[in-house]
């Protein structure tokens, strides 16, 4: 079965606290999209905000971090996201993996970047997220060429039986979930798509997509 990961970034943050209410018991975790106003061209929350919210609830979090310096910030954010995922075009993967402890680990791939570059690092990390959209903001359309990189990362993952497991993020909904079902994603991220009509059935669909 995919897991499904609420990314809270088209909620409404004066109401955060009530959406991981609404949320914890949909999916099986909340996807957390930590933007500098210089690695991408948004600036959303930090440190303080996520950790009212993990008094809220259990719910796993994941830091999605898009900053220019994840190797000084990534500790930050370890005592309250349980999985913390950064971007090799910000960092040399070899250089923080080495200090990255005590959290799962993950690898963002831009939808520009090729997949070739994260196959050395397949062994060590827990998830290898492939953006399907420019990352900065919630709402842009699907880039349909993630999906020959989910196909091909699954081969390898299948072949060498690797834990890895590989997550998209961006432009999901009902027809872009079922195309990365099929090309062989383990784990789904949405925002805006599931933050309107009934979240509920929609969260049900996803999961029945094997
Ligand atoms: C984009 C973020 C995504 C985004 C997805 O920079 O990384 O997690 O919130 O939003 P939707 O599902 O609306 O494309
Ligand atoms: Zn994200």
């Amino acid at each position: 079965m995919i897991e499904i990961g609420f990314s809270i970034l088209s909620s409404d943050f004066a109401e955060l606290g009530s959406v991981m209410g609404k949320y914890e018991n949909l999916v099986d975790f909340i996807h957390m999209d930590i933007m500098d106003g210089n690695f991408v061209p948004n600036l959303t929350f930090g440190v303080p905000v996520i950790d009212s919210l993990r008094k809220k609830t259990k719910i796993l979090f994941e830091a999605h971090l898009m900053v220019t310096n994840p190797l000084r910030q990534w500790e930050w954010y370890a005592k309250s996201c349980e999985r913390i995922l950064f971007h090799i075009e910000a960092e040399n993967p070899k250089r923080i993996l080495k200090k990255m402890k005590g959290v799962e680990k993950g690898i963002v791939l831009n939808p520009e970047t090729d997949v070739k570059k994260i196959i050395p690092f397949l062994e060590e990390i827990d998830v290898a997220l492939l953006m399907s959209v420019a990352p900065g903001f919630a709402g842009q359309k699907f880039k349909g060429e993630v999906l020959k990189k989910i196909f091909r990362l699954r081969n390898i993952i299948d072949r060498k039986n690797l834990k890895c497991k590989i997550s998209v993020d961006g432009g999901i909904n009902h027809t872009t979930a079922k195309l990365c079902s099929e090309a062989g994603v383990h784990q789904i991220i949405a925002s805006s798509w599931l933050t309107t009509g009934d979240v509920a059935k929609k969260i049900n669909f996803l999961k029945s997509l094997s």
